[in-house]
C-alpha cells in the first residue's frame, strides 16, 4: 500500500501548456523529503493544458488533473482544487514558475510545527522581492496592497499573493464563505478566517514567467475592488450594487457641476434653469451609463449597436424611475411631512428600480 500525500499542491491553469512539465520537474526536486501530490485545475484551456497534465498523470500518479468545463476563474479553481484534497496541508502555486517552489519545504515546516494555520508567501518583506514586475504592474500591486491595508486591516504584507499553504481543516471550515470570483483568493481566505486564523509569512523572490502570457486584466482589477467593498459591508451588499451606487453618487456630482456650468452659459436666455436642468440631466445620465458600462457591468460590457440600444433603454427606465420616485416621495410627504425622510426613501426606491432594470434588461446576463 502506498501512503497518502501529506501535502496537496493546487495549480490553477489557464493556457499554461508550456509550463506544466517544467513545474512538475521542479516540484519533484524541491520536495524530495515530502509526500506530495499536484492537483492541476484547468478551465478547459484551448491550448490543451489539461491534455498535457493528463499525459504526465499517466506516468506519475502524484499528478492529477481536474478539468472544469463551462467555467472560468482563478479563485474558484483554487477552492475546488483544495477541496478535492484529503491531505492535512494544501498549497496554491501559479503554473508559470513565477512563484519560487524552493520555499515550499520552509512553508510546510511552519505549518507542521503547529505555529501557524496559514503561511503566506510574500514579496514585500526583507528577503522577498518583486523586481521582475513591470513598472506598471508593480505600481498596481503597490496601490492594491495599500488600499487593502487601509480598508480591511488584514495583517498580510502581500495580500495580493496567489502563493500560500494552509491546514486543510481550516480551509474546509471557511470554504463555504469564499468567493469564486477574481484573483484574490489569499486575501479572501485571510479576511473570512478572521482573527482565529493564525498567519505566518515566507519571503520569496517573484520570478519571470517561464512560458505563455499573464491573464491579469482590468476586469480582474474591478472584481478585486468589488471583493474589498463587499467584505467591508460584511457581504451584505452585492458588489455590483455597490458599484452602481458609487456611479450614481458620481452622477449626482456630475449633474450639479453641469448644472452650474449650464446656468452660467445660458444666463441670457429667459427661463435658463429649465433648459440647464434638462442639459445637466442628459449629461449625468450619459456619464452614469458609460461608467456603469465600464465598471458595474464590465463583465457584460456593451459595444456597437448594443451600446446604443442599451443607452436608450437605460434612459427610458431612468425616466420611469424619476416619475415613480417623485410620486412616492410626494405621497410619503403628505402622510408624514418630514422632507428628508420622504426624499431619501424616494431616491433609494428609484436607485433600486434603476439597478433592477439595468441588471435585468440593459446589461442582461449572457
Ligand atoms: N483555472 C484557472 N482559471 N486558472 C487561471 C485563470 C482561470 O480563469 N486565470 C489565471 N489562472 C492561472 C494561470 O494559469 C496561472 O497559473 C495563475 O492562475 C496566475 O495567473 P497569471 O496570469 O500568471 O497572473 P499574474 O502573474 O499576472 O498575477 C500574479 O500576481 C497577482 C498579483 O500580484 C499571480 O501570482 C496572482 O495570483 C496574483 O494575484
Ligand atoms: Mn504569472
Amino acid at each position: 500500500m502506498t501512503s497518502s500525500p501529506q501535502l496537496s499542491i493546487v495549480v490553477p491553469t489557464y493556457k499554461e501548456r508550456g509550463n506544466v512539465a517544467e513545474l512538475v520537474r521542479r516540484l519533484d526536486l524541491a520536495l524530495r523529503d515530502v509526500r506530495w501530490e499536484a492537483i492541476f485545475v484547468d478551465d478547459n484551456s484551448p491550448d490543451g493544458t489539461w491534455e498535457a497534465v493528463k499525459e504526465i498523470s499517466a506516468a506519475d500518479p502524484r499528478v492529477r488533473c481536474l478539468r472544469r468545463v463551462g467555467r472560468r476563474g482563478l479563485a474558484g479553481a483554487c477552492i475546488e482544487g483544495m477541496l478535492s484534497s484529503a491531505a492535512p496541508f494544501v498549497a496554491v502555486i501559479d503554473a508559470d514558475l513565477q512563484h519560487d517552489e524552493k520555499v515550499l519545504p520552509q512553508m510546510l515546516a511552519k505549518l507542521a510545527s503547529g505555529q501557524a494555520d496559514l503561511v503566506a508567501a510574500t514579496r514585500y518583506v526583507e528577503g522577498g522581492s518583486a523586481a521582475s514586475f513591470s513598472e506598471k504592474r508593480g505600481a498596481i500591486s503597490a496601490l492594491a496592497t495599500k488600499l487593502t491595508h487601509k480598508l480591511t486591516g488584514v495583517r498580510l504584507s502581500d495580500p495580493m499573493s496567489g502563493f500560500f499553504m494552509m491546514r486543510r481543516d481550516r480551509l474546509e471550515e471557511i470554504a463555504p464563505r469564499l468567493s469564486p470570483v477574481g484573483f484574490k483568493i489569499l486575501l479572501d481566505i485571510a479576511m473570512t478566517g478572521g482573527e482565529r486564523l493564525r498567519i505566518a509569512e515566507q519571503p520569496y523572490t517573484f520570478g519571470e514567467r517561464f512560458d505563455g502570457e499573464s491573464k491579469f486584466n482590468a476586469q480582474i482589477g474591478v472584481e478585486f475592488l468589488g471583493l474589498l467593498l463587499a467584505k467591508m459591508t460584511g457581504d451584505l451588499v452585492d458588489p455590483r450594487f455597490i458599484f452602481f451606487a458609487i456611479v450614481g453618487t458620481i452622477g449626482l456630482a456630475v449633474h450639479l457641476i453641469a448644472l452650474a456650468l449650464a446656468l452660467t452659459l445660458l444666463h441670457d436666455f429667459n427661463e435658463p434653469f429649465r433648459l440647464a436642468q434638462v442639459i445637466a440631466t442628459l449629461i449625468a445620465m450619459t456619464s452614469n451609463f458609460i461608467l456603469n458600462n465600464e465598471l458595474t457591468y464590465r463583465d457584460r460590457r456593451l459595444k456597437g449597436f448594443a451600446l446604443i440600444r442599451g443607452f436608450v433603454l437605460f434612459c427610458l427606465f431612468a425616466s420611469v424611475g424619476v416619475l415613480a420616485n417623485v410620486d412616492l416621495a410626494s405621497w410619503l410627504y403628505v402622510e408624514r411631512p418630514v422632507w428628508w425622510v420622504a426624499g431619501a426613501i424616494g431616491a433609494v426606491m428609484s436607485a433600486l428600480w434603476n439597478y433592477a432594470m439595468s441588471t435585468l434588461f440593459v446589461w442582461r446576463a449572457r
